[in-house]
């Protein structure tokens, strides 16, 4: 009964905002779209990525995160869409103090007044999944609680159900929502906003950052204090700070701005290709300076939910790419794609190599500094995919990240020049890996394995020839299971097109329903049951 409300409550924010502009431009040739019942009602002035924001607003923090990680899909989405999404917010009121600490004593076994000597019952902040809030453990440390806000998970699970059923309705329906991988896009989703609800994650991914820059000057994550913590409980150090977006108290504090935008830049480069392990949340309400030495202002970061991790292979491809890049060498950066099997290997390296050309051109007009890294990656993957290459998603954290680091940097020191504060980090990067002693020692290190192997060479190549044999029978094999399934899908279709019928008629009973309440004074209950019976006539019939 609830998901029905929860239905209908879509079918009406779509109707209020008048999405169905949306769903015309996606998929211009289906009639059944053409005819929805409001579209007799006037049209709607605001543009249509606000309609759509606002939408997502009013249908509450799943809608409006899933916004949020569309709107770093820049590579897929039109610009004005992405601009829009990422205004997002989600407001949502704290939930009582009571609880959490029940949540929190139930987790611990004891009163709360045994766990903590103070625990403070206004939340530091509230978002749409957790609560933060500050205490202190017995011992006198000061610490914040973090408790997942109760009952989420359920509306989590009932909202990413409807979630999948829109994706795969406009999918049915359009070919550019195909396109889009609209459905993989939820998948997507799915995983991460789960991994957020987990905070033993959490806990360990701060855990890892903090032992990663334990012995630099950079960047600080707070100690977990894991004796306190549980799947949807987490405590950890309270740190203190300036937080990021303050830029008016870090220059009355004296705070050296150059040196803290440089070193934004070495934190992000250091993360990414020494340690592998990236924070992936940005956004200026997760990151604090501490500006203690002025001089040497450093980092805090915490939220440590979302962590990006490229492979070595990914990591060495970025890197040949930037160096390439900055050297202007458009050929090189085409060939590169070719070669690290991004883009399939039959694609005109000329051609790509010309778009590549065209896409850089304009950008190295401007001065060094002024170049924006990540919107070249924006512009790459985008153009990339045209050469039919996948984005993998953790490339598209990288990018979104980078964006993100690019632009709190210029806001700190509009002069930045990220290309000379990476280079010299690049280059060494790039001597350790591909210099000739790394490639001496790579050989080293794999010297005893292949002297190992060396007797057995008669009985590998032997080998060899057993697994061909083997593959031509796999071939043929998978040709008789693509036979099977053509055959199975043609049984399919034939109910596909029953369904189709059912589906045609219960949207006309719906629109009869419509028509009815509008010639009365239209009850909202009516117009919703009618409108419901379209969209899911629609949808049954769109199943074919
Ligand atoms: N260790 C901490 N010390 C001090 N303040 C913190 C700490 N952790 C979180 N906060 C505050 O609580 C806010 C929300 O915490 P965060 O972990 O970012 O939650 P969310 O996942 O809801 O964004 C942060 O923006 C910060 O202001
Ligand atoms: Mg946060």
């Amino acid at each position: 009964m609830k998901r029905v409300r929860r239905f209908a409550k879509i079918v009406w924010t779509v109707a209020k905002y008048r999405l169905d502009d949306i769903a015309v431009a996606l998929a211009p040739r289906r009639r059944l779209v053409r005819m929805l019942p409001w579209r007799l009602l006037p049209a709607a002035s605001a543009s249509p990525a606000r309609r759509l924001r606002e939408a997502l607003e009013e249908l509450g923090p799943v809608f409006v995160k899933f916004g949020q990680v569309l709107s770093t899909r820049r590579d897929l989405l039109p610009t004005d869409y992405a601009d829009e999404l990422a205004l997002l917010q989600d407001q949502v009121p704290p939930f009582a103090a009571a609880l959490a600490v029940a949540r929190i004593e139930g987790r611990a076994g004891r009163p709360i007044g045994q766990v903590f000597a103070t625990f403070e019952e206004t939340p530091l902040a509230s978002a749409s999944l957790a609560q933060v809030h500050a205490a202190t453990l017995p011992t006198g440390e000061e610490v914040v609680v973090k408790v997942i806000r109760p009952g989420v998970e359920q509306v989590i699970a009932n909202d990413l159900a409807l979630l999948y059923a829109i994706a795969r309705l406009l999918e049915r329906l359009s070919k550019e929502a195909r396109r889009l991988h609209l459905e993989q896009l939820v998948a997507d989703y799915e995983r991460t906003i789960f991994d957020e609800l987990n905070l033993l994650l959490e806990a360990a991914n701060t855990a890892t950052l903090r032992r990663n820059f334990a012995a630099s000057p950079l960047l600080y994550a707070p100690r977990v204090h894991w004796d306190y913590c549980f799947e949807d409980v987490l405590v950890m150090e309270r740190v203190y700070g300036v937080p990021i977006a303050d830029v008016e108290t870090l220059r009355a504090r004296g705070a050296d701005m150059r040196k803290l935008a440089e070193r934004g830049v070495e934190t992000f480069f250091t993360q990414v290709f020494e340690d592998n392990f990236f924070h992936a949340d940005m956004h200026p309400g997760n990151i604090f300076v501490d500006v203690t030495d002025a001089a040497n202002p450093s980092y805090i970061a915490v939220d440590c939910a979302i962590i990006g991790r490229l492979t070595e292979a990914d990591q060495a491809y970025l890197a040949k790419n930037i160096a390439a890049f900055f050297n202007q060498d458009y050929a090189r950066v085409a060939r590169l794609h070719v070669e690290s099997g991004w883009i399939p290997a039959g694609t005109d390296v000329g051609a790509f190599e010309a778009v590549i050309r065209q896409l850089c051109e304009p950008i190295f007009q401007r001065p060094l500094k002024d170049i924006s890294f990540g919107h070249f990656l924006v512009a790459l993957f985008r153009t990339a995919r045209r050469f039919e290459m996948e984005v993998q998603p953790q490339l598209v954290l990288l990018q979104k990240t980078l964006l993100n680091v690019e632009g709190l940097g210029r806001q700190l020191y509009p002069d930045l020049d990220l290309w000379h504060t990476a280079k010299p980090f690049m280059d060494r990067w790039m001597a350790q890996r591909y210099g000739p002693l790394a490639i001496a020692r790579g050989l080293l290190e794999q010297a005893p394995a292949l002297i190992d192997q060396l007797p057995r060479l008669p009985e590998l190549l032997a080998a060899a020839g057993t697994r061909f044999g083997d593959m031509d029978r796999a071939a043929a094999e998978q040709r008789d299971a693509m036979r099977a399934l053509t055959r199975a899908l043609d049984t399919r279709r034939r109910g596909a097109r029953w369904r189709q019928l059912a589906g045609a008629a219960l949207a006309l009973a719906g629109l009869g329903l419509l028509w009815r309440s509008a010639a009365a004074t239209a009850v909202e209950p009516t117009v919703l049951a009618g409108a419901g019976a379209v969209i899911i006539g629609v949808l049954l019939a769109g199943r074919g």
